[in-house]
């Protein structure tokens, strides 16, 4: 079994163990490495299997800077591109929401989210923090005492990691939710009646900023990787089986959906990659008990209509490696104490608005009322800048600014 970590060579014994090599937790090592912190992380999956799970795709302007200035942007600043608007499209016309000029110049970049993990397993593998693959952790115990331990499986065999905190980033399937203890914390959840249906397909995007569009059939959402990559997205019924959609249909449905009276084609490719994916959100709440602390999807998850899923991720870990460095380098338990409690409130602003987002642009069919609703919504979105600076600003910069109400985390 090929795992990056010889097994002998994993250590029994660190400050912080990190389960999950996600953007939360190898972003979280990374950041411990910096402030000269040992971890280990374990992650249940093979390094090639991380690296190439498509997922988001959208970085926000607080969280480049915030890879940035951890030194692990290079290649996002290279090839990520850079977009300063998007388009609302409906009614068949397309309407520019110009969010660097109504932002103050901040922007987005388009930056596949594997290729942050890329990169961010590359910088660990060169600092030569421990990074252990194919280690699937069982259980997260003694999270009420000093001492915490992961127990998980590497080779067939089990083995204990004792640390001194453990920081769940195991995303919403991990095993971490199940060490908070019964009653501690509450779940608020709410399913929504519809999946995404998202294909990876080699050809140049049909457009220079990502298309958000509503029309009556559903919504589409035009996105790229690349000038040969694009991504799409469209409104399906959330058990809606991935065989009923065969390459033709997804075209045609694709250019039904983007169609505008203007002069404006869609171009097609092949589709390399395909899925389907139910929609949810989620919050628990605290997201801290004795020493364990969750992060990223473990604790939250915010439909992707927003783009928020990966930014919060990030924003979770660079303030929970603040929090650390301060008790674990300074003995100042302060900001550890109250970590929850930020990572909440920027996880209900996030809650906020991705449900803006997603009930603005997915009509539910037979609720006409609702779906008038929806255009009256969007006409004041491209008719108001007061409207489209509101959504540009939690659309440009949201992650990083939420925990105060404004101010950096
Ligand atoms: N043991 C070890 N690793 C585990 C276990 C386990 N028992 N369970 C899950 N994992 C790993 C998963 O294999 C995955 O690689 O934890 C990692 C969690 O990573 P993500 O799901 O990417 O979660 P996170 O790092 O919080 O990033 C959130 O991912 O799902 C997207 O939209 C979401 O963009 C957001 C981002
Ligand atoms: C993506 O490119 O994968 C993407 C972009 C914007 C979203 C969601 C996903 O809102």
């Amino acid at each position: 079994m090929a795992t990056e970590q010889p097994a002998a060579e994993v250590p029994a014994r660190t400050g912080v163990g990190i389960v999950g090599a996600g953007p939360a937790g190898l972003f979280l090592a990374h950041l411990l490495g910096l402030a000269g912190i040992d971890s280990v992380v374990v992650e249940r999956h093979s390094r090639r299997h991380v690296e190439e799970r498509i997922r988001a795709g959208v970085v926000e302007h607080g969280i480049a800077e915030l890879l940035e200035s951890g030194g692990v942007g290079d290649r996002m600043r290279r090839e990520g591109l850079v977009h300063h608007g998007i388009e609302l499209r409906f009614g068949g016309a397309g309407h520019r929401i110009a969010m660097s000029e109504l932002t103050g110049g901040k922007a987005i970049t388009v930056y596949g989210q594997q290729e942050i993990v890329k990169d961010l397993i590359a910088a660990r593998i060169e600092s030569g923090g421990p990074l252990v693959f194919e280690a699937e952790a069982l259980a997260i115990e003694g999270v009420d005492g000093p001492s915490p331990a992961v127990r998980y499986r590497l080779e067939g065999r089990e083995r204990v990691l004792s640390c001194d905190v453990v920081a769940g980033c195991d995303g919403f399937h991990g095993i971490s939710r199940a060490a908070v203890p019964a009653g501690a914390a509450i779940e608020y959840q709410r399913e929504h009646p519809f999946g995404w249906l998202g294909i990876l397909a080699r050809v140049a995007p049909s457009t220079e900023e990502l298309i958000y569009c509503r029309h009556e059939r559903g919504f589409a959402l035009h996105s790229m990787r690349s000038p040969e990559l694009s991504r799409f997205y469209l409104q399906v019924a959330p058990d809606e089986p991935l065989e009923s959609w065969p390459d033709e249909r997804i075209w045609a449905e694709l250019r039904l959906r983007l169609s505008t009276t203007g002069d404006w084609s869609l171009a097609d490719g092949p589709i390399l990659e395909r899925s389907i994916t139910a929609m949810r959100s989620f919050v628990l709440e605290p997201i801290s008990f004795g020493s364990l602390h969750l992060a990223g999807d473990a604790a939250h998850i915010v439909p992707p209509t927003g783009a928020k899923g990966m930014n919060l991720a990030l924003a979770d870990v660079h303030d929970l490696a603040g929090s650390l460095t301060a008790l674990l380098v300074e003995g100042d338990e302060g900001p550890l104490e109250a970590y929850s409690k930020r990572c909440v409130r920027r996880a209900w602003q996030a809650q906020e608005f991705s449900t803006f987002m997603t009930t603005l642009l997915h009509p539910l069919p037979g609720d006409d009322f609702g779906n008038r609703l929806q255009l009256a919504r969007l006409e004041q979105l491209v008719g108001s800048a007061d409207a489209a600076r509101h959504l540009s600003e939690r659309y440009v910069d949201l992650a990083s600014t939420a925990t105060t109400g404004g101010g950096r985390s």
